[in-house]
Formats: structure tokens, sequence, C-alpha cells
């Protein structure tokens, strides 16, 4: 089995349930993830190609600039790691500066910056489209210089672009694989905890993404998708050819001590 942890801290990164999501992933020549995150998926599969996008256009720039640059960029990189940037004055004042800089290498290297050095790994962003994660206040932040490797050297097997789910489905061909992982549908009304950009992912979004899973087994391309295991969720993938139910154990709220299970499932349509 390939381990690789990918180098972000990612909310809902599927790092933990790779075994799950190996064994129900169908064979094919290309793996498409129009909901990339962290790519825990991608750097743990073994496909020839992959089409990996997102809508966070921050995500796919790092990426970007990796992939081309690889240990130019992580020394790079490694500048704001020194202990010196580590004080919630000098994070304030590179939050703001990625905000404004118009040099997107710099705000690639931040970005990574503020993942390490902000609150939980957090990735939020205001009505604006700010940044707006506070200081995270850690001991020592971990520069993921091992990792980063990793995923420059799988990387030049990948292409990424910046794309809303719905377009990146419609490029699939056949021979193409596709796994979806959409922000979860909330287990309740006030427990959506994950913004990755501004604007939320909406109920009717994660319809159409049904929807789209339904065409695409009619043009033969698989799709596998993620998300929690509500009655809202069994409906809208009741088309689909095998739903597994599992329970994960994670972070539910901000306070560390209350961990808890959350119900999901994976819904294969083949
Ligand atoms: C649950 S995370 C994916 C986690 C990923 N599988 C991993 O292991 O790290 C969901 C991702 O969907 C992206 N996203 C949100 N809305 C989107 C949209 N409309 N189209 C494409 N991507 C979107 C977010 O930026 C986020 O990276």
């Amino acid at each position: 089995m390939i381990n690789n942890k990918p180098f972000l801290k990612w909310a809902g990164n599927k790092y933990r349930i790779m075994d799950r999501i190996q064994r129900l992933l169908p064979d094919g020549k290309r793996l498409i993830e129009p909901f990339v995150g962290s790519g825990a998926v991608f750097l743990n599969t073994d496909y020839d190609r992959y089409l990996l996008t997102d809508s966070n256009a921050d995500l796919i720039s790092l990426y970007q600039y990796l992939q081309t640059e690889g240990t130019d960029f992580i020394h790079y990189c490694k500048r704001f790691f020194n202990g010196k940037h580590n004080t919630s004055e000098l994070y304030y004042k590179r939050r703001e500066e990625f905000n404004k800089t118009s040099d997107l290498r710099k705000k690639a290297a931040l970005f990574l910056y503020m993942n390490r050095h902000g609150y939980n790994g957090l990735c939020r962003y205001n009505s604006k489209g700010g940044f707006n994660v506070p200081f995270g206040r850690y001991k020592q932040p971990y520069f993921p210089a091992k990792e980063m490797l990793s995923f420059h050297a799988k990387s030049q097997q990948a292409e990424f672009r910046v794309a809303g789910f719905d377009h990146t489905i419609t490029t699939a061909r056949p021979g193409d694989v596709i796994y979806c992982d959409p922000p979860y549908y909330p287990l309740s009304a006030s427990a959506n905890f994950t913004a990755y950009s501004s604007g939320g992912f909406t109920k009717e979004q994660q319809m159409l993404l049904a929807e789209l899973a339904e065409q695409s087994i009619r043009s033969g391309i698989p799709i596998l998708i993620s998300n929690h295991n509500t009655r809202f969720t069994l409906s809208v993938y009741r088309n689909a050819t095998d739903v597994e139910k599992f329970p994960v154990r994670r972070f539910i709220s901000c306070n560390g001590n209350k961990r808890g299970h959350a119900g999901e499932l994976l819904a294969l349509f083949a």
C-alpha cells in the first residue's frame, strides 16, 4: 500500500480512510479529482495520469509552483518557517501581505506558511475573498519538506486546474475514473464547519453532483463519491451501484477534547 502524507493540513482530508477508497476505486488510465484538496487520494493511488482541480485558486497556484520548481520552491517556502515568523505580530503582517500582493510566487509560499501557522490549519475567507484565519499559537510549526518532495515527484504525472466541479466532470472521457470529495453535507444546521473559499457548498450543488454522477455512468465513466451518511445523502445517491457506510473518528468542534464519530459513506456509480 502506498502511504504518502499530504504536505498541507486540510479539513476533510481523506488520508485516514485511504484503504477503503483504494478498495472501491475502479481501474482506469486517468484519475480525475474535481475536489482535490490536500491531494491525499492523488498521493496514495497508482494511475498513469491525473487531472486535479479545485475551486480554490490559492491552493492550485501553490501546487503549480511546487510542480514546476521543486526544490527551488521548497527552499523559498522554508524561509517563512524560521522561528522569527512564529509570532502573532508577524503572522498578521504576512496575512495582510498575502491578501494584497500581486507576487504570485510569494502568495503561494505564504499560503503554505499560513496553513501551518494559522489556527487549526483552517482555510477560510471573508466575503471579499480575504484570507481571515487567526494566528494558531503552535510551539514549532513543522516544515513539510519531505512531503513536498514526494508531492513534486508525483505531480509530474498530473495536470492542475482551477475549476468548478461541474465543469471538470463534464470534461471526462471514457478510460477516466472520477473521485469526488465535496465539502460534507452538514450533519446538523449549525455544524457546517468547513469554508475553503468564500461562498459555501449548497444543497443544490450536492444534488447537481449526484445528477452528474448518474450521467457519467451512462457515458461509461465510473465515479466514487465521499460524504456524510445522512438521510439526504442516502436519498440523492439512491441510484448508486453500491453505498458503503462506516463510522469515522475525528474532531467535531474547535475544542480538541470533543471528538466524535460522524457517519460517512462512499457511493460508487459504476
Ligand atoms: C473535503 S475537501 C477535499 C479533501 C481532499 N479529498 C483531501 O483528501 O484533502 C473539499 C474541497 O472542495 C473544494 N471545493 C469547494 N467547492 C467547490 C466547487 N464548487 N468546485 C470545486 N471544488 C470545490 C474545496 O476548496 C476543498 O478543497
